[in-house]
């Protein structure tokens, strides 16, 4: 006999201005009997579950990790399991960078309902936020999503032959960012900008090129979240 087990919404909760859910990420809030969310997305998020609702931190920092992944695994089975509607709320898409399929490979495997929810991921809303497109009309017709840090610290960062690049998490490793770049044949004349919390109140662009980000963003001190948006796009 199938064991009767709740439900758990994977959402993607935006990029931080807590309008940029999807109606679809707010209803799922509005049914939960429990949320467990992360430190990206807006806290004003939590205000649309119901009273009698639970709500857990298990947010993840480069320095405070609140829960480990296994353990926030585990937590989204057990309530699941009691029969609960369950909402695992991250920042930006829950599957850029982001443990979300991992979360949702887990719980399928132990036969647990999952629906995944789309989120507007910093990547595009960073830029766009600022007025950057991403792509033009038969000029600028790739894009690539690259992240600024792997797990082994000596791993070389990618830097693929998009005409714009969008890194993330690499405020911290923005050096072995910018020798990935140089390697890979870009100039250093290359438009660049770091956006900081977009899409929040204090969110704020540092311009510079590739030649000068690392000492425009040490100068600006940038801090994570934020984003690093290479390629024309920028300067246009
Ligand atoms: C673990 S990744 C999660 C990405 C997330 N799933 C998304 O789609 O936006 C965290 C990184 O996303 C970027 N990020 C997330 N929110 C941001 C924001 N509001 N402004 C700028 N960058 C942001 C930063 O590069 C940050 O270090």
């Amino acid at each position: 006999m199938k064991t009767k087990t709740g439900k758990v919404y994977i959402v993607g909760g935006g990029p931080g201005d807590p309008e940029l859910i999807t109606l679809k990420g707010i209803k799922a809030l509005e049914k939960a009997d429990c949320i467990l969310y992360d430190f990206l997305s807006s806290p004003k998020l939590l205000d649309r579950a119901k009273p009698s609702c639970e709500k857990i931190c298990v947010g993840k920092s480069d320095k405070l990790h609140l829960k480990e992944q296994g353990d926030i695994n585990t937590l989204l089975y057990k309530k699941a399991r009691e029969h609960k509607r369950v909402a695992r709320l991250k920042g930006g898409d829950p599957f850029i960078f982001s443990r979300g399929s991992e979360e949702a490979a887990y719980l399928l495997r132990r036969g647990i309902d999952v629906e995944v929810i789309p989120g507007v991921t910093s990547a595009i809303a960073g830029p766009e936020s600022f007025g950057i497109p991403l792509t033009k009309k038969n000029k600028i017709q790739s894009v690539g999503i690259v992240t600024g840090r792997k797990s082994d610290p000596g791993a070389a960062i990618d830097a693929p032959a998009c005409d714009t690049l969008i890194y993330l998490m690499a405020v911290a490793n923005i050096e072995n960012v910018i020798k990935a770049l140089r390697n890979s044949g870009r100039s250093d004349k290359t438009p660049c900008a770091f956006i900081e919390k977009a899409t929040c109140d204090d969110s704020r662009i540092v311009r510079a090129t590739l030649g000068t980000i690392a000492a425009e963003a040490r100068r600006n001190k940038v801090k994570p979240p934020a984003v690093l948006i290479v390629g024309e796009v920028v300067s246009s």
